[in-house]
């Protein structure tokens, strides 16, 4: 295995180092609910909490998607990288020298996620050196500075310039990086098998030539791809980097490494990188943008972890209304209060910065609307209200958004502010509301929890509950030698556990200090699940003898099944017959002991 000159010692040490609440707390907030901390899962949609860390056995699980492990765990999942390179990474944070054998990762190899990541970074040290340092960076220089770019804005972002030339790029970095690796990460292209170079080396050509480059960074601030903006007014104005490994424009804001929302903050969303880079300029942070997208369900998904307030500003075009309420819908669903502000016509955030100041900006985001008001004005702005027909259409416009709203205030409130708008009787607003919300057919969402585990039986509660106490110290497992064998655990799923405390060679069951180590993600996540699932303790006696009986139960009947069958078998033979008979007799004298068995 790639990590083997880590050993488990040391995995051991880093795992103690990292402490997963404190982790976890980074991706999302977390509250403390009993012993547990609770908040919104970072890898499934969701509006209530089932997001559980339980800070002594260090592990998560969601009971929403059944997503949980250890810290490793977590860390691979949430920044999509291999086993080895979270521990890696948690060896990084925790200051944790990692041996140096087999180049730079200590024998932990890279996936193709980091090595892109580690191009693009040093390709955006390269751009951004050519902007500041060559004179061929001096037109770019220059166009910034009509743009009103500060050094030491174009520092803050490292902005940067790609060469007009076919390969500057290729050149600079192919003694650093593969050609192979520079076209994963978007910023080459291949040259076909003809224009192979005669030393018969590949080479490519670069994607980004002559253009301003933004580098876009993911939250954790890794570069993840490049937009790229001309000059003049050729087109297209930008060039973003396409889709790779690493950047997928619909999951990307440019600008979240840097904005710092917190608590009651709201998060400012706009069109372009200029508008977020004026505002920096300007000293407002927070502000974000969409790369040329609307927002998607997995934008907002990103933002609701870490504001529940946005402010969208969109240019004061057609385009930019049409755009706010498409966005409408997901910002109800998402529980995202969103105040809607569209800039007079032909002004863009940069441009109103740079022509008014930042009070002036600071003013236009006050006249922000709530979204639904938002799309009641823009829907009313079409129609004189003289022909019923205009009535009816703002109904069937704004009834879907109402209904979408969770709260009933909300509803009332809005269903009250169209009677008011379109003249007409509440009660009459109201029932046309519910004859139009319900013959609408609802579409269900589709970004529903996935199964846990797939279409599978049941693990049996009582199998279950036993495994929890014993994972969670309530039991001890030597006490289920008296009752139980590995049989007597039916579920496929449960083997990883039990293999933990099942001694193969004593063939009985014994106390592990070492963690267990399951294989697969359905393990992963039963052990967590079971870990981090709250016990009463007052409970935990009863529990136990609950599930004791019915696992004795269980027993008694599969050994009464075997005798019946037996009896079948034997059917002439009487002196068998008895000896078996007697055999029930003796197994239901024993199970009739049980307390609470019937
Ligand atoms: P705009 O056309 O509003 O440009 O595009 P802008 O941001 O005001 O740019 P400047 O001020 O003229 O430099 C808004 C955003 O849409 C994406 C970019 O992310 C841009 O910032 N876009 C636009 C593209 O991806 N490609 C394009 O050709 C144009
Ligand atoms: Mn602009």
């Amino acid at each position: 295995m790639a990590q083997k000159s880590i050993s488990d010692h040391l995995i051991e040490t880093i795992r103690e180092r990292s402490d997963l609440v404190a982790i976890v707390s980074e991706h999302l907030s977390l509250k403390k609910t009993g012993q547990n901390f609770t908040g919104l899962c970072p890898f499934h949609e969701e509006k209530t909490s089932s997001f559980v860390v339980n800070p002594v056995k260090q592990f998560f699980h969601c009971f929403g998607c059944g997503e949980g492990g250890d810290v490793f765990h977590f860390i691979g999942k949430m920044s999509g990288i291999s086993f080895p390179e979270a521990i890696r990474a948690l060896a990084d944070r925790g200051g944790i020298p990692l041996p140096e054998e087999d180049g730079p990762l200590g024998g932990v190899s890279r996936t193709e996620s980091e090595e892109i990541f580690a191009v693009n970074e040093a390709a955006a040290a390269y751009f951004h050196h050519n902007l500041l340092d060559r004179p061929e960076g001096k037109p770019a220089l220059a166009y910034l500075n009509t743009r009103g770019l500060t050094l030491d804005t174009i520092r803050d972002f490292s902005i940067g310039f790609a060469l007009p030339a076919w390969d500057d790029l290729v050149k600079a970095l192919a003694k650093q990086f593969s050609i192979a690796l520079l076209e994963k990460a978007g910023l080459v292209s291949k040259k076909t098998g003809a224009s192979v170079s005669a030393q018969g080396k590949a080479a490519g050509y670069d994607r980004f030539r002559n253009r301003v480059l933004f580098p876009i960074r993911t939250r954790q601030g890794k570069v993840a791809g490049f937009g790229g903006r001309v000059l003049d007014d050729g087109m297209p104005k930008y060039l973003n980097t396409s889709e790779t490994a690493v950047f997928t424009k619909g999951k990307i804001l440019f600008g979240l490494d840097r904005s710092k929302v917190f608590g009651a903050d709201p998060l400012i969303i706009v069109e372009g990188y200029l508008d977020v880079i004026s505002a920096a300029q300007a000293g407002i942070s927070n502000v974000v943008a969409t790369l040329g997208t609307a927002l998607t369900e997995a934008h907002l998904r990103l933002i609701r972890r870490l504001t529940e307030k946005v402010i969208l500003v969109f240019d004061g075009d057609e385009a930019g209304v049409r755009a706010a309420l498409r966005t409408a819908p997901l910002l109800i669903d998402q529980e995202i209060a969103a105040q809607i502000v569209t800039l007079p016509p032909g002004k863009d955030p940069d441009l109103l910065i740079r022509e008014m100041g930042k009070p002036a900006f600071l003013a236009e985001l006050e006249k922000g609307k709530p979204i639904v008001d938002f799309a009641i004005t823009q829907s009313l702005k079409k129609s004189s209200l003289k022909q019923v027909e205009d009535k009816m259409r703002v109904m069937r416009q704004i009834a879907p958004l109402i209904d979408r709203l969770r709260s009933q205030i909300e509803k009332s409130h809005y269903l009250k502010v169209l009677s008011d708008t379109l003249l007409l009787r509440e009660e009459d607003v109201r029932t046309e509301f519910i004859r139009l919300t319900q013959t609408e057919k609802k579409i269900p969402s589709k970004t529903q929890a996935p199964a846990v585990i797939e279409k599978q039986e049941r693990i049996p509660d009582e199998e279950e509950k036993i495994l929890m106490l014993l994972i969670q110290g309530y039991l001890e497992p030597e006490v289920l030698n008296d009752y139980f064998s590995l049989d007597d655990f039916t579920h496929p799923l449960l083997n990883a556990v039990i293999a933990h405390y099942w001694d193969a060679e004593g063939n009985k069951w014994c106390n592990r200090t070492k963690g267990m180590s399951p294989k697969d993600q359905a393990s992963h996540s039963l052990i967590s699940r079971l870990s981090v699932s709250e016990v009463d303790a007052e409970l935990v006696k009863q529990i136990e003898e609950d599930c004791m009986n019915v696992l004795h139960r269980k027993k008694f009947d599969r050994e009464r099944n075997a005798i019946e069958y037996q009896l079948k078998q034997v059917a002439g033979d009487s002196e068998v017959k008895k000896v078996l008979m007697k055999k029930i007799y003796d197994l239901k004298q024993k199970s009739s002991h049980l307390a609470g068995s019937h």
